[in-house]
C-alpha cells in the first residue's frame, strides 16, 4: 500500500519592516481608502538590505522542522517555490539546504508563480506516494519587493515579502494531500510578467531604464482569469477525493485580492467563516501567501485534525491549482528538536565544505 503525505510541520518568517497603506501614500499617487476597497490590504511586510529570499526561507522552513520534530539532518529534499529566486542560478533551495544543515537533501527551486507552491505541494506529495521518499521540505518565499516599480500605483500596493513552510512526511494512516490539480494557459503569459533579465532579453542599461524588470500586469484580466479558475479548480479538487464542497470545513485560497476571494467564494457558495484571509496584513506574498495563511489559521484554531481543507491559488504563467488536504498535525511523538542550535554546526560545515575544495584545488593545480 502506498504511504500518504502528510502535513506534520508549518513555519512563516516575513520581515519586521511594515509598509502601511498611508506611507505609500507618500510614494504614489494613491491613497489608503482606494488600496482598502479595491484590493483589502492595509499594510504589508519589506525585506531590510539583510533579508533576501533565502533567508526568509530559511528561517520559516526552520520553524517548521520545529513542529514536526524533525532533525534538518534527516530531510531528504527541499523545493523553494518562488518568483523572486536568489538568482537565477543556483538555486535557493541550495542555499536554504546549505543553510539548515539539511546534508541528505536534494534542493531545487520551481517555477510557477503564485501557484508554485500548490505545484511544489503535489511534487513532494507524489514522491512521498511513490515511496521513494520519506519526507520533504516544501517553501515558498519571495522578495517581490526587489522587483516592484515603486513609481507604478497599479502593482506596488499589492505585493508582500514572506516565507511560508510545511514539512511532509510519509504516513500509513489516511490523510494529508489526498488530490491535486495543475493547470495552466501560457496563451496568457503577457497578461502578468517580468519582461527583462531572462536569455530573451538580458540585463542592458536600456531595460533598466525602461524598468523592464519590473512587475508588468493587466490587473483587470487577471482578476477576470483568477475569480473563473479558483471556482473551477476547488471543484476539480474536491472531486478528485471523491468528496462533495459541503465536506470541506476550511478553504485557504491565495491572497491576491480580497475581492477575487470573496467573489470565488460566492462561486462556490462557500460562507466567510469557512474560507480565510489575511491579506490586509501581509498583501500579495505569491508564493509564500497559502503556507503564511495556514500558520495563521492553525494560530486561531480553525483547523482540527480530520479536516478537509482546499488550498487553491492561480498567478502568472498564466498558472493555477488546487489541493485536498485531510488535516493531521504533527505524526512524530513529541521530542526535543532545535534546528536553530545546529546553527553553529552547519556554518562551521558549510565553511569547511567550501576550504577542502580549496584545498583540492591548489592539489590538483585547479584556481577556485
Ligand atoms: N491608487 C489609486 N488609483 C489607482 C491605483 C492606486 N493604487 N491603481 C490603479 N488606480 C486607478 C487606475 O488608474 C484606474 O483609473 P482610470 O479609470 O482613470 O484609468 C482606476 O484606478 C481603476 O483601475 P482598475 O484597473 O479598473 O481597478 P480595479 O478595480 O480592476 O483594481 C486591481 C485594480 C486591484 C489591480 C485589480 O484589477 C486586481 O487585483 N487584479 C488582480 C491582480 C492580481 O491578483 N495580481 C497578482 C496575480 S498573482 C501572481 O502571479 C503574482
Amino acid at each position: 500500500m502506498s504511504p500518504y503525505a502528510h502535513i506534520t510541520g508549518w513555519g512563516m518568517a516575513v520581515p519586521a519592516k511594515v509598509l502601511t497603506n498611508s506611507d505609500l501614500e507618500k510614494m504614489v499617487d494613491t491613497d489608503d481608502e482606494w488600496i482598502q476597497t479595491r484590493t483589502g490590504i492595509r499594510q504589508r511586510h519589506i525585506v531590510n538590505d539583510e533579508e533576501s529570499t533565502a533567508t526568509l526561507a530559511k528561517d520559516a522552513a526552520l520553524n517548521a522542522l520545529r513542529v514536526a520534530n524533525l532533525n534538518p539532518a534527516d530531510v531528504e529534499l527541499i523545493i523553494v517555490a518562488t518568483s523572486s529566486p536568489e538568482h537565477v542560478f543556483p538555486a535557493t533551495a541550495c542555499l536554504v539546504q546549505d543553510r539548515i544543515g539539511a546534508s541528505r537533501a536534494g534542493a531545487f527551486d520551481l517555477s510557477a508563480a503564485c501557484s508554485g507552491f500548490i505545484y511544489a505541494l503535489d511534487m513532494a506529495t507524489q514522491a512521498i506516494r511513490s515511496g521513494s521518499l520519506q519526507n520533504a521540505v516544501v517553501i515558498g518565499a519571495e522578495t517581490l519587493s526587489r522587483f516592484v516599480n515603486w513609481e507604478d500605483r497599479n502593482t506596488c500596493v499589492l505585493f508582500g515579502d514572506g516565507a511560508g513552510a510545511f514539512v511532509l512526511q510519509a504516513g500509513d494512516e489516511p490523510g494529508g494531500v489526498l488530490s491535486a490539480v495543475l493547470r495552466s494557459d501560457g496563451s496568457g503569459g503577457d497578461l502578468l510578467s517580468l519582461p527583462a533579465g531572462g536569455s530573451f532579453m538580458p540585463a542592458s542599461a536600456e531595460t533598466i531604464l525602461n524598468k523592464q524588470h519590473t512587475i508588468h500586469m493587466n490587473g483587470r484580466e487577471v482578476f477576470r482569469f483568477a475569480t473563473r479558475v479558483l471556482v473551477q479548480a476547488t471543484k476539480e479538487a474536491v472531486a478528485s477525493a471523491q468528496l462533495k464542497i459541503s465536506d470541506v470545513q476550511l478553504v485557504i485560497p491565495h491572497q491576491a485580492n480580497l475581492r477575487i476571494i470573496e467573489a470565488a467564494m460566492r462561486g462556490l457558495e462557500i460562507p466567510a467563516t469557512q474560507y480565510f484571509v489575511n491579506i490586509e496584513r501581509y498583501g500579495n506574498t505569491s508564493t509564500a501567501s497559502i503556507p503564511i495563511a495556514t500558520c495563521e489559521a492553525i494560530q486561531q484554531g480553525r483547523l482540527q485534525a480530520g479536516d478537509n481543507m482546499v488550498f487553491v491559488g492561480f498567478g502568472a504563467g498564466l498558472t493555477w491549482g488546487a489541493a485536498l488536504v485531510r488535516w493531521t498535525g504533527p505524526l512524530l511523538p513529541y521530542r526535543h528538536i532545535y534546528p536553530t542550535s545546529y546553527r553553529l554546526w552547519v556554518m562551521i560545515r558549510s565553511h569547511l565544505l567550501r576550504l577542502v575544495r580549496r584545498i583540492e584545488g591548489w592539489i590538483w593545480g585547479r584556481n577556485i
